[in-house]
C-alpha cells in the first residue's frame, strides 16, 4: 500500500514488521528515548498515519503538524489521556488504543506492588545487599498481612476487576468504588461490595487505583483522602500519576498517615516529586505495568493492526472514537 507512516518510539519487532509488510514507507524513531515535542512534530509531518507512545501529545498542534493526509493516530497504550479527543473528532481523525491485551499483566503488577509494599520487599532487599544483615531476627521488617485483608478497588473496569479477581487466593474482602455508580457483576460474584469512596478509603487495607486520568480523576487522592485511610493501609497506583496529589502523598508517607505505597506511575513522569524516593515506605517502579515481553508484543501488534485497518479503509479493532468511523 502507498502509505507513509511514523512510529514515534521503537516497539517490539512484530509491530514494525506488520507495518513494513503493508506500507511502502515506515520510519521509526531510532533513539532509545522519547522524542522531544519539536522532534515529534517534525517526525509526523506529511504522514498518513502515526503510531504513538503515551507521552506524545496528540492535539491540534500535532494534527496541524501531521497535515491533511493523516487519518489515524494509533496509541500504543490503553490510556489515552494524551489525546485531545474533541480535536480529533472535529477533524475526523481516528484514534485507537490497546485495551484488553494488557489487562492481566497490569493486574499482575498491581499485585507485585501490593506484596512489595505490605511485606517491605524492596526495603529488605536493599538492607541485605548493603551488608548490614547479621542474621534472622524476630523484630526485623514487620510488615502487614495480605491474606484476610480488605482490598479496595477504585475504578471497577477491566484492570480493577482483574486485580480484584486475584484476591480470591488471599481470602480477602473486596470493596469497590466506580464513579459510574454501575454495579460490577464479576466483582459482586466474588463477594465484592460496592461502596462510596469515603467508606472504601476508611475500610480498606490496600487501596488500588484503576481509573483513567480525566478532569474528574485528577488529584482524586489528596491530603483529605489520605487522611481518611487507615494508618496501616497501603496505596497502590498502576493507573496514571496525576490521579494522586504526589506532594500530599510524600507528606502522608513521611508522617505515617498511611503505612506505605506502591507506585508504577508518577505525576510528572519521568520527574519524581522531591522527597518521595528518600522514603523507605514506598516502592517506585518506572511505569512498567504492561511490560512483559508477551504483552508488549501484543500491544505492538494491536497498535499496528489498528493503524493499518484505518489506512485500508477498514474498521480498526479498538477505536477510541468510533463516532468518527460511523460518519
Ligand atoms: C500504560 O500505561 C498504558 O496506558 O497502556
Amino acid at each position: 500500500m502507498k502509505a507513509n507512516v511514523a512510529v514515534t518510539r521503537r516497539i517490539p519487532r512484530n509491530g514494525i514488521e506488520l507495518l513494513r509488510g503493508e506500507c511502502d514507507r515506515v520510519e521509526v524513531n531510532p533513539n532509545e528515548r522519547s522524542l522531544t515535542q519539536a522532534e515529534f512534530l517534525a517526525m509526523i509531518a506529511g504522514r498518513d498515519g502515526v503510531l504513538t507512545e503515551l507521552i506524545n501529545r496528540i492535539d491540534d498542534e500535532a494534527f496541524d503538524a501531521a497535515g491533511p493526509r493523516c487519518k489515524v493516530f494509533a496509541n500504543c497504550a490503553v490510556g489515552f489521556n494524551n489525546v485531545d479527543l474533541a480535536a480529533a473528532n472535529r477533524r475526523g481523525i481516528v484514534i485507537t488504543n490497546t485495551p484488553d491485551v494488557l489487562t492481566e499483566t497490569t493486574a499482575d503488577l498491581a499485585w507485585a506492588l501490593i506484596m512489595a509494599s505490605a511485606r517491605r520487599i524492596v526495603e529488605s532487599d536493599t538492607f541485605l545487599r548493603s551488608g548490614q544483615w547479621d542474621g534472622w531476627g524476630p523484630m526485623q521488617f514487620h510488615g502487614h498481612d495480605v491474606h484476610g485483608a480488605t482490598l479496595g478497588i477504585i475504578g471497577a473496569g477491566r484492570i480493577g476487576t482483574a486485580t480484584a479477581r486475584r484476591s480470591i487466593g488471599f481470602d480477602m474482602k473486596v470493596l469497590y468504588y466506580d464513579a459510574s455508580g454501575m454495579a460490577n457483576a464479576e466483582l459482586d460474584r466474588l463477594g465484592g461490595r460496592q461502596v462510596g469512596l469515603d467508606e472504601l478509603l476508611a475500610e480498606s487495607d490496600f487501596v488500588s487505583l484503576h481509573v483513567p486520568l480525566t478532569d474528574q480523576t485528577h488529584h482524586m487522592i489528596g491530603q483529605a483522602e489520605l487522611a481518611r485511610m487507615k494508618p496501616t493501609a497501603h496505596l497502590i497506583n498502576t493507573s496514571r500519576g496525576p490521579v494522586i496529589d504526589e506532594a500530599a502523598l510524600v507528606s502522608a508517607l513521611g508522617d505515617h498517615v498511611i503505612a506505605g505505597a506502591g507506585l508504577d506511575v508518577f505525576e510528572k513522569e519521568p520527574a519524581i516529586t522531591p522527597g518521595l524516593t528518600d522514603l523507605d515506605n514506598v516502592v517506585c517502579l518506572p511505569h512498567i505495568g504492561s511490560a512483559s515481553g508477551a504483552t508488549r508484543a501484543k500491544m505492538a501488534e494491536l497498535a499496528a493492526t489498528n493503524l493499518l485497518a484505518v489506512l485500508k479503509g477498514q474498521r480498526p479493532p479498538t477505536p477510541v472514537n468510533p463516532e468518527v468511523l460511523d460518519r
